[in-house]
């Protein structure tokens, strides 16, 4: 038989291995916090969890495991996000008024999926068939883009509350702003670079692909993130207050949202404080700025006489540089300061984890780029209007989530997520 077992209990064990890493983000937390929605951006705890689930169930188990029956055909309304060829959705700014089904039924609801997926597992296995596993593989990757979410959406929440809610006791150390270092700049020369994934190389989102070529004109880009005590700088020099530094649409949404600080900041007897998922505390100085809108990010670089990079430019770096950094397997929960020993090098680090770097490239199709058929189409696909690329991950992404060609993409006044800025020039 042509079969080869081990790929099936690989699978089986990274789906077991991804499954448990969401219920351990949720260990911190109180029955209370995963049934709130602090706006329409965010979901509540009990949301992710469910849709993920559902998405396994919808488009593994019904098509691939004949004997699989969902435990309450109703929650795929309540479930499904946004996939129209999978049929109606309940209201996305309406998923906070959702009590039934309770965090325990979606426990248990997860159960009955994890079931299906050892059934399915086994039954494949013992019948010499192969598993679905690229959509499995999918069905993964997006559940650790939940994961992430999980981690925003809980910070925003616990942000309301003025009792400033600890997710977690906080185990990093701060830095402050003179270890970070002057700025060093990595030069690349003009040229044709390749960027982007193509599907034979390992897992990869169908906006990754395909790889392609890219023009380059010689640019530099910076070796370190902005800091904290530099954005200070920018703020203390009126960076708010100055329409020179800012996008038309950036001005606008400064001035009708009352924008002074990165979100999440918030001023007390002349200090500049932050909420974070441990807790209220002084900015600072050394660790890379976060929570800022593309707008602000642009707004920055102006002041500072440089650019954003595009993403074509992003990529070339980073895809010489080692996939490392502070991603959430370090339960630190927030960006890190340069570690004193390595600030000073020029070489570019914090390329990976801390914080998801805004470009300045629109979120569009690559050439030669084809579109998934049926729901996955909708996975990435349809969202290729008006949003920015991020790039590198940020201390919520799992780190095997991550890769040099991943493309993450928000629209441009988001600053719920961790956000930050690398400059170019
Ligand atoms: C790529 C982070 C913008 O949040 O909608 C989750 C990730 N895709 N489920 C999003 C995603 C499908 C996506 N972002
Ligand atoms: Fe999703």
């Amino acid at each position: 038989m042509a079969t080869d077992v081990k790929p099936i209990t690989d699978l089986a064990a990274r789906y077991r291995d991804v499954r448990a890493a969401t219920e351990q983000l949720c260990a911190p937390l109180e029955i209370e916090d995963y049934v709130v929605q602090s706006m329409p951006d965010t979901s509540p705890t009990k949301w992710h969890l469910a849709h993920v689930s559902w998405f396994f169930e919808t488009l593994v188990l019904q098509p691939h495991h004949p004997d699989y029956a969902s435990s309450d055909p109703r929650y795929a309304f309540l479930f499904n996000s946004y996939y129209n060829t999978l049929g109606e959705q309940f209201s996305r700014p309406d998923r906070g008024l959702i009590t039934r089904p309770t965090v325990a039924d979606v426990h248990s609801y997860r159960a009955h999926v994890d079931a299906g997926m050892d059934a399915l597992f086994e039954r494949c296995q013992s019948l010499g068939v192969e598993v679905p596993g690229v959509i499995i593989e999918i069905g993964l990757h997006h559940e650790q883009q939940h994961q992430e979410l999980i981690v925003t959406d809980i910070k925003h929440l616990l942000s309301q509350n003025p009792l400033r809610p600890e997710y977690r006791k906080d185990r990093g150390e701060r830095g402050d702003r003179r270890e970070s270092g002057d700025v060093t700049w990595t030069h690349v020369h003009e040229g044709v670079y390749e960027i982007g994934r193509d599907y034979e190389e390992g897992f990869v989102y169908d906006n990754e692909t395909p790889r392609h070529k890219a023009y380059v004109h010689e640019f530099e880009l910076a070796n370190r993130l902005v800091t904290n005590g530099e954005y200070k700088a920018f703020l203390e020099d009126g960076g708010y207050e100055r329409a020179d530094f800012w996008l038309s649409n950036g001005w606008a949404t400064v001035n009708t949202e009352g924008w002074k600080a990165p979100l999440y900041w918030e001023r007390r007897d002349g200090e500049w404080y932050q909420f974070t998922l441990s807790g209220f505390r002084p900015v600072a100085d050394g660790e890379p700025v976060c929570h800022v809108s593309l707008y602000e990010a642009d707004a920055y670089a102006s002041w500072a006489g440089a650019r954003l990079p595009t993403e074509v430019e992003w990529e070339v770096v980073a895809s010489q540089q080692p996939i490392e950094g502070n991603f959430v397997d370090s339960q630190r929960f927030h960006p890190a300061p340069l570690a004193p020993s390595t600030a000073t090098l020029s070489i570019p680090q914090q390329m990976f984890g801390d914080v998801w770097e805004w470009t300045s490239s629109a979120y569009t199709a690559y050439p030669g780029y084809q579109r998934p058929q049926g729901a996955l189409g909708e996975y990435n696909a349809k969202f290729m209007s008006g949003q920015n690329v991020l790039r590198g991950g940020s201390c919520a992404t799992p780190q095997s989530h991550i890769r040099p060609t991943y493309r993450n993409f928000f629209y441009a006044p988001d600053r719920w997520q961790f956000s930050g800025i690398r400059l170019a020039r």
